[in-house]
């Protein structure tokens, strides 16, 4: 069985705006292992607060590094974010198995990303060189995320911002660049807030086996044993960690969904 606790170092962290950061760490186990839509479970080596990893997707792998980008909203993050380069982290990973696969030379995808959903959908733009049959759709607040907005541009070839305040972009949601229906050829791969996942799933009922979204759930293993974050699908009850955490949006129970 395949190792699946790691050690990485800082190299570099990055702030791209008052409340997002890029972190480039090398781990060379991790780098060679992961593939795009399967995140890691991160926390500092020796550091007993916060004990628990916490779930970050990976961004990109550069060699023997990899990029994680984060939102410093607690505990975790702010931490992070302060790490000096050399600091030592565990990394439990890379994991999920309902992760994204090259797609067949006819096919469109949307990448739709609200804020740090961002960083998995850009992982599969690099490693599949989605550049010529892609189109990315960011949606974000608005002020304050001009930094991140920048960033991910320079990443994709063609790229729509929404943003909620009209600051950036097109007033709305990520949902406001979409078209009102899907054609045969084209799939949403999509990662960002639930209510914005959910609110996919109902603009296209008829299509939801093109959409496949990443759940983001409060995660405590990150290795499917403690069963925190199972949700319910037309398949059974699925753990987000290990079963996904992308899903076709047609298995996902949305109802059940809190
Ligand atoms: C599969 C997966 C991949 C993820 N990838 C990324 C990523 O690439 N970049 C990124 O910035 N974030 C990502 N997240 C979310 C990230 O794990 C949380 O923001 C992080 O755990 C916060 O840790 P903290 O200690 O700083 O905050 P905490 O102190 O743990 O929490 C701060 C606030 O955020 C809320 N919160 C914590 N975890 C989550 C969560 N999973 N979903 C929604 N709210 C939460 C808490 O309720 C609290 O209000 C991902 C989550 C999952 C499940
Ligand atoms: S986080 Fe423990 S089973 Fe998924």
């Amino acid at each position: 069985m395949d190792r699946i606790d790691h050690n990485g170092v800082i190299l570099k962290i990055h702030q791209l705006s008052s409340e997002v950061a890029e972190a480039t760490i090398h781990c060379p186990s991790v780098a060679s292992a992961a593939r795009p839509g399967q995140f890691i479970m991160v926390r500092q080596q020796g550091v007993l607060d916060p004990l628990l990893g916490r779930p970050l997707a990976v961004a990109a792998v550069n060699g023997e590094t990899i990029t994680l980008l984060f939102q410093i909203v607690g505990k975790f993050t702010s931490l992070f974010a302060s790490l000096p380069p050399g600091s030592k982290m565990n990394l439990r990973g890379p994991i999920g198995n309902g992760y994204l696969s090259r797609p067949s030379q006819n096919k469109h995808i949307l990448l739709v990303a609200g804020t740090l959903g961002a960083a998995p959908l850009l992982f599969a733009f690099q490693n599949f060189s989605l550049c010529s049959r892609s189109d990315f759709v960011l949606g974000v607040p608005g002020k304050g995320w001009e930094g991140f907005v920048r960033y991910t541009r320079e990443k994709v070839s063609r790229m729509t911002v929404c943003s909620d305040d009209g600051t950036l972009g097109i007033h709305g949601t990520a949902l406001a660049a979409l078209p009102d229906a899907l054609n045969e050829r084209m799939e949403i791969w999509a990662c960002g807030p639930l209510p914005m996942l959910k609110a996919l799933a109902f603009k296209y009922p008829d299509q939801k086996h093109q959409i496949r979204v990443s759940l983001d759930m409060k995660m405590t293993c990150g290795i499917g044993g403690c069963l925190g974050c199972v949700i319910d699908t037309s398949m059974g009850p699925k753990r987000v960690c290990v079963d996904g955490p992308f899903f076709l949006a047609s298995e996902v129970q949305w109802n059940d969904m809190a």
